[in-house]
Parts: C-alpha cells; sequence; structure tokens
C-alpha cells in the first residue's frame, strides 16, 4: 500500500465487496476496439453499490469510461435524493496499473468530493483521496 495517501474509512467487507461488484461488471464491457475491458463499482453514502463497465463506439470519441457508466446509473438509482458517494473501485481485464482517467475524476468529484478511489497501481491495488487524485476539481459557482 506503499501509493496509500489517506485513510480508509472503508471496511475490509466494504472494499471487497466493492471490488467483487466491479469484477462482476467487467464482464460486461463493451471494447471491440481497444481491447482493454474496464469495470467500476460505487459506494453511496447509503450503502448502496452501483456498477459499470466501458463501452465503446465505432465512433471512438462517444466512448464512456466504465466509472462513468457506473456513476451515471448511481444517479438514477440511488434511493438517496442526492447521490452522495463514499468510494469508487476501477478493475481492468489485463490486471495492469489503471487509475481513472481526469474526465472520470472530475465526475467523481461531482458526486464525492471525499471519496476514496481503488484501483491497480503498480505493483497492487491501492487507495487515493480523489482529493489527492484531482486538487481543485472543478466547481461551478
Ligand atoms: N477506460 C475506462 O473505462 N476507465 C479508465 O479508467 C481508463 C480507460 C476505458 C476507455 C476505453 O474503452 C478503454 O478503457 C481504453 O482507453
Amino acid at each position: 500500500m506503499s501509493q496509500q495517501t489517506s485513510p480508509s474509512n472503508l471496511s475490509p467487507q466494504e472494499r471487497e465487496s466493492l471490488l467483487t461488484a466491479a469484477r462482476n461488471a467487467l464482464k460486461r464491457a463493451h471494447a471491440p476496439y481497444s481491447h482493454f475491458h474496464v469495470g467500476a463499482a460505487v459506494l453511496t453514502d447509503q450503502g448502496e453499490v452501483f456498477s459499470g463497465c466501458n463501452v465503446e463506439n465505432a465512433s471512438y470519441g462517444l466512448t464512456n469510461c466504465a466509472e462513468r457508466s457506473a456513476i451515471f446509473t448511481a444517479v438514477q438509482a440511488t434511493k438517496a435524493d442526492k447521490l452522495v458517494i463514499r468510494a469508487v473501485a476501477v478493475v481492468n481485464g489485463n490486471d495492469v496499473p489503471c487509475s481513472p482517467c481526469g474526465a472520470c475524476r472530475q465526475v467523481i468529484a461531482e458526486f464525492g468530493e471525499d471519496a476514496i478511489v481503488i484501483f491497480r497501481g503498480q505493483k497492487d491495488y491501492v487507495e487515493m483521496s480523489l482529493q489527492d487524485l484531482l486538487p481543485e476539481s472543478f466547481r461551478l459557482s
């Protein structure tokens, strides 16, 4: 856990169930162009877990990352009035280092400025706070 930059407030069970949900979502990835399969899962402040996979398109720029797929599902499916994300987990089919892209970091910030993000680092899965991954995220004020 050398890259862990903040203490996790996730229990081992929450962390494992989030990674399991991301791994299940990975199986649904639609990635015929990059062949890079990604799954993600988000944990809400209600204890709910929502997952998503990357969805590519023949018009490459229309691709949706797994993280945003999971978050957009959570927005419409959470029982809460307003989505609050506690944690996000990301896995990939190649088991290579893969932190969320910049666009996904900004989308995570919209709903989880205090979120913990779990992703495959250089050696193992690591946890970083969203604030460390995206300092000074954009806010409309
Ligand atoms: N991808 C994700 O789904 N999440 C990431 O964090 C990085 C990249 C997807 C987008 C595209 O379908 C494929 O991986 C290759 O870039």
